[in-house]
């Protein structure tokens, strides 16, 4: 019997390197600063540490702008730091992933600059570029996930290049074989080096259809409209998800395999058949479903985002769960907010914890923090004036302890503010403390390791007469969780292995569950 890939089960926890420790105190978070809190991951339980990158860039998007793909930007480290950093984290059982980043360069690229300087030259096809339609505007009618067109015009040639992000992000043409060696080297480079993986940011992006043809469009766009209604006025059926990129997955997975190295997507989609379709079982091991980060707290929405994945992924072990990411409003302010929207938090990990599949935390989850405040004059995020706000409040600096900067930094003054954190948000504060979101946290993961024999039933949707509360069973486990805001009983007995409330109550016709709260069962008697 084959064994089971290393990544089965694994509870990954995504790293915001900008925002998590910095240790030489110019206000920025670095390598040594990942080495120097291995031990809250270690104690934490997580299996697998996805970093952001930290490549030479001109930061327009903080990093998701590269420069150069094999190198470290001296503000986070060097290449010593970074094996130090691997050989650290693998000493402890624990593995690492590097974030890919070939949708796009910066436009400070080598690659773009050569592009630019000389359209006749090699670099010129590594991007995409069309001459503009016959009324002088853009090649056609893709917009930018960051709102507006999708298309800048460079003046000297007279021709558009096409950027799914900001015009700062030219998109690479991965229908040039050129730029699939280019990658094949870089993903060489970090593999020799000992990486475990890779986290492929936008994989849904890479190949664009190739007459580039416009999207339907489903509604007017209007400039009052946020980014993401923008996005959505259109039907994305050539922009992204297209078919030839599972080539260039394939290539990599087969790179990756002689180093039994993971491939995980951000696979950012819409639906759950999108999703199912990014993973055939023969490109990415794994693909994140970001449903459940985006989400406000509204059961019937948070159950068809849990629930649909499982009903259009063939392979639910390939499924990435995720509550947060650093894009997105954290659960604890999507979800209300204070004592109410963090317990709603650990709620719907508790269930996202129980199903096939990865799992990974974003860092300051497991302290059940909100958003940061970062008031308006230091916003930094390029999409900060968005109507939909920026990223900025889920980015603001990890709070380790009490004291200045919450000993994120040396520095008085970060990069980010410290958003107004409170000693009890403190990891020092909470390590220990048995009610402590930590503490819960730590439980919650250990039990997962703990049923993992068990757990590898598939997992049942489990109707119990009412959408508001959730319940999956896997063997003789069950998860259930309460959406509503009153207590329900369902008819459920059994032994409790993780509660997130301090008490739990039975009655005659079975569990008593509470308004957020969320219980693991093993079925049976109680
Ligand atoms: C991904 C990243 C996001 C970045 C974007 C463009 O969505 O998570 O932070 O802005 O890609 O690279």
């Amino acid at each position: 019997m084959q064994a089971l890939p290393w990544w089965r089960n694994a509870v990954g926890y995504s790293i915001y390197l900008r925002s998590f420790a910095d240790t030489d105190g110019n206000g920025v978070g670095d390598l040594r600063g990942v080495e120097a809190h291995l031990d809250h991951l270690d104690d934490l339980g997580v299996d697998l540490i996805w970093i952001t990158p930290f490549y030479p860039s001109p930061l327009a998007d903080f990093g998701y702008d590269v420069v150069d793909h094999m190198a470290v930007d001296p503000l986070y480290g060097d290449l010593d730091s970074f094996d130090e950093l691997v050989d650290k984290v693998h000493r402890r059982g624990m593995r690492l992933l590097v974030d890919l980043v070939p949708n796009h360069t910066s436009i400070e690229h080598p690659w773009f600059r050569q592009a630019r300087a000389d359209p006749n030259g090699p670099h010129r096809d590594y991007y995409l570029w069309r001459d503009p339609a016959p009324d002088g505007g853009p090649p056609n009618n893709w917009v930018s996930y960051f709102g507006g067109p999708a298309w800048s015009f460079d003046l000297p040639s007279g021709q558009y290049y096409l950027h799914l992000f900001l015009p700062e992000q030219p998109d690479l043409n991965w229908r040039n074989p050129a730029v699939h060696t280019e990658f094949d080297r870089i993903l060489r480079f970090w593999l020799d080096r000992g990486v475990d993986g890779f986290r492929i940011d936008v994989a849904q992006g890479l190949v664009k259809d190739r007459g580039l043809r416009s999207n339907p469009q489903r509604a007017p766009v209007d400039v009052a409209m946020d980014r993401l209604q923008q996005w959505d006025a259109f039907d994305h059926i050539h922009d992204i998800v297209q078919p030839e990129s599972q080539e260039v997955f394939a290539g990599w997975r087969a790179l990756c395999s002689a180093y039994d190295a993971l491939l995980i997507g951000e696979t950012s989609v819409a639906t759950a058949e999108a999703l199912a379709r990014m993973l055939p079982g023969t490109g990415l091991h794994s693909g994140f479903w970001l449903s459940p980060a985006q989400l406000d707290w509204e059961p019937a929405a948070l159950r068809r985002a849990l629930t649909a994945p499982l009903a259009s992924v063939p392979d639910r072990t390939t499924i990435a769960w995720v509550a947060s990411t650093l894009d997105e409003k954290r659960p604890a302010t999507r979800f209300g907010g204070g004592d109410r929207g963090r317990r709603r938090s650990l709620a719907l990990s508790t269930l996202l914890f129980f199903l096939p599949g990865l799992v990974f935390l974003y860092q300051g989850e497991e302290l059940g923090l909100v958003d940061g405040v970062v008031p308006p004059g230091r916003r930094l995020d390029p999409i900060a004036d968005d109507p939909s706000g920026g990223r900025d409040g889920a980015r603001t600096p990890m709070p380790w302890a009490s004291g200045p900067s919450f000993e994120f930094s040396t520095n008085p003054d970060p990069w980010l503010p410290d958003g107004g954190r409170d000693t009890c948000d403190t990891v020092g504060h909470q390590r220990g403390r048995a009610a402590s979101w930590l503490e819960r946290y730590r439980a919650l993961i250990a039990v997962r390791a703990a049923t993992g024999a068990e757990r590898e039933g598939d997992a049942e949707v489990v109707d119990l007469g009412t959408d508001d509360v959730i319940a999956f069973r896997r063997g003789r486990l069950m998860a259930v969780a309460n959406l509503a805001e009153r207590p329900m009983t369902v008819a459920l007995r059994g032994e409790v292995l993780y509660n997130t409330h301090d008490t739990i109550e039975w009655a005659a016709d079975g569990l008593v569950v509470r308004e957020a709260q969320a219980v693991l069962l093993r079925e049976g008697r109680s």
